[in-house]
């Protein structure tokens, strides 16, 4: 069979392992087409075979070789229905099934391509933990690497100053990166969209971080609102609009809150998503892209992968896609979280 891959959305440290581990496991039996820059490569046709040889060394390289894009949605490309167009190419290249491997958006439209008669397999990607069904996702573990070390070196800063210093995390409307790497870096408040703060109980709580220890450090979701409040967006010409600047925002309600003490922001930004995969992150990648692979091998399309407890399985696509898995009440994490007197207060 000829099968297409494409990576689909924001880059994500594991999605060079993934397909390497796809390519590789199907090697001798099938061929394999890397489709460039997700499903924009369909209707630009741009296609190109991926030998085992080009994808050997990739287990641990950050980014994806094929290239992404986050905004191209054939069914609305540049005012046009583009889907019939990325039938048509599919078909013209003899692509007979389809490895969609991206976030909610990827596997939405991965999940509407099948319904159209597509066989597509997905593979689930996002720094944001966020995917309906899918315990953990392949470069979450990198990100929250990335967001506890930042906390640790920005301790040092707080420590010799006296300050506070803010962290703003990405996550979209799901508090994971924030909370797990909050934990791991040691945070002394952790905000997270799924637990909207009261200002004034955050600045109490800060306030005694620096009586009794001298410092405090602050991890903040993009997505986080006070109580009552709305999410930060900043707007950009060409109708652009990005999710974010909540840390700077809580500079500014934070330092006349506390008089003395200089409150400062550090925006990780791009980082979280930039480098090599953590070695969890390779193995789950690795462990992704071969239950892809046994997937197709057993002529189950329409679903993606999906981690559960220690098993891979695989779900109807369409009890994923345009959802979104956000921190649930009650989960042990924001227990943890409580119990140490850390999270939104
Ligand atoms: O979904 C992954 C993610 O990194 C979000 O956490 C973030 O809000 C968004 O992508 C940023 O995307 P872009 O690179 O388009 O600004």
């Amino acid at each position: 069979m000829r099968i297409g891959i494409l990576t689909g959305g924001g880059d994500c440290p594991g999605l060079n392992a993934v397909i390497r581990a796809l390519v590789l496991s199907l090697q001798g039996r099938h061929e394999c087409i890397g489709i460039e820059r997700g499903f924009h490569g369909l209707i630009t046709r741009r296609l190109r075979p991926l030998q085992p040889e080009a994808v050997r060394d990739l287990l641990d390289e950050g980014g994806t070789l094929l290239g992404t894009h986050n905004r191209c949605d054939p069914f609305a490309w540049q005012g046009r229905d583009a889907s019939g167009e990325v039938l048509d190419c599919m078909r013209e290249a003899g692509i007979e099934a389809l490895f969609a491997i991206g976030g909610d958006g990827t596997l939405t439209l991965a999940e509407r391509f099948s319904r159209r008669g597509v066989p597509v397999i997905g593979v689930p990607k996002t720094i944001d933990n966020d995917i309906v069904g899918n315990e953990r996702s392949f470069g979450f573990d990198s990100a929250v690497a990335v967001v506890a070390d930042a906390l640790v070196r920005l301790k040092t800063t707080a420590l010799s100053h006296g300050r506070v210093m803010i962290v703003e995390t990405m996550g979209r409307d799901a508090g994971w990166i924030a909370l797990e790497g909050g934990l791991a870096g040691g945070a002394d408040a952790i905000l997270i969209p799924e637990r909207p703060f009261d200002l004034d109980a955050l600045a109490a709580g800060l306030r005694e971080r620096l009586a009794a220890q001298g410092h405090a450090l602050v991890c903040v979701a993009e997505g986080a609102t006070a109580a009552g409040g709305a999410q930060y967006w900043r707007h950009l010409p060409g109708g652009v609009a990005r999710l974010g600047g909540i840390g700077q925002a809580l500079v500014e309600e934070l330092s006349p809150r506390l008089p003395d003490t200089e409150v400062r922001c550090t925006l990780l930004g791009h980082l979280q998503r930039g480098g090599a995969p953590t070695a969890y992150d390779r193995v789950l990648s690795t462990r992704f892209g071969v239950a892809a692979a046994e997937a197709l091998e057993a002529g189950a399309f329409g679903i993606t992968i999906a981690l559960q407890g220690d098993r891979c399985l695989r779900l109807p696509l369409g009890e994923v896609a345009g959802r979104t898995r956000c921190v649930p009440a009650g989960h042990e994490l924001l227990c943890v979280a409580d119990a140490l007197g850390v999270i939104s207060p």
